[in-house]
């Protein structure tokens, strides 16, 4: 695992969108697996910016988001399909039907879990995926406890995420308790991860996804597993990590880094 620690949150999102563009340049039709949240917003800004005055090309890439609630439609301003329309997809030129965010409203939500599956394996897999950490330490909506193999499913949500989440609501009431979602196993298998976390509320998670057990209490926690994970922190999620200067001074002697 690579831990990169930025001052703020702006040289954290404008480092990761650094990765993604150099994906989308190296293999122009790249699978992208994007995530939600008020964290991944600075790095979709910068994935912008670079579209419009670099001319970073997405016309050739394909987007799997992690999850969706279940009972909203992409309409819904809450929904996450709505999400990555407004934040991402209208400013860029992916074309919307490479775009693939899971459906919350199916009939048969099973069904459709297991058709998400075939269709990132049909794609050729994810080669990069952005994730996002709760402050429980979930990826996705793998909420503690979820199996480290699980694959895409309906979940319960936790009550601490439904309250972290209500900010987004109207009322608490409002976030709906179900989701579908990218299970652990289906995210450890994208080439890359690129886990994201700004803010002392995600201290706690930060430093046990990081610096804990492998566990499924702490379903991040499985990014140590993987051999290309790449967690880009600020400074107050970083505040509890006990090597913070260690990888401080890995990133400062990286074999080609400008000395001085
Ligand atoms: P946040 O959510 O980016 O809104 O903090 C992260 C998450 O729950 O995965």
């Amino acid at each position: 695992m690579e831990i990169i620690i930025h001052a703020d949150y702006e040289g954290m999102s404008r480092a990761a969108a650094r990765v993604i563009a150099d994906i989308v340049q190296q293999k122009p039709d790249a699978v992208l697996g994007l995530a939600t949240g008020s964290t991944p917003r600075g790095l979709y800004k910068e994935l912008i910016r670079m579209h419009e005055e670099e001319g970073l090309d997405f016309s050739g890439v394909t987007t799997f988001n992690l999850d969706e609630y279940v009972g909203l439609s992409g309409d819904h301003e809450q929904s996450y399909r709505y999400f990555m329309n407004e934040e991402l997809f209208r400013h860029i030129n992916v074309p919307p039907a490479n775009t693939h965010v899971p459906s919350g409203v199916e009939a048969d939500l099973a069904a459709h879990c297991k058709a998400y599956e075939r269709q990132i394996a049909e794609a050729g897999g994810i080669d990069v995926q952005v994730l996002g950490i709760g402050s429980d330490g979930h990826i996705a909506f793998n909420e503690p406890g979820t199996s480290l193999g699980s694959r895409t499913h309906v979940t319960t949500l936790a009550q601490q995420t439904i309250e972290d989440n209500a900010r987004f609501f109207k009322e608490k009431e409002d976030v709906p308790i179900h989701a579908v979602t990218m299970g652990v196993g289906t995210i450890l298998e994208a080439r890359k991860l690129l886990l994201l976390a700004n803010k002392a509320g995600k201290t706690d998670a930060v430093a046990d996804a990081v610096e804990g057990p492998v566990t499924s209490m702490c379903t991040a926690s499985a990014l140590q597993l993987h051999p290309d994970a790449m967690v880009f922190l600020d400074e107050a999620a970083a505040g509890k990590l006990k090597l913070a200067d260690y990888y401080k001074w890995i990133q400062a002697n990286k074999p080609g880094a400008r000395k001085g």
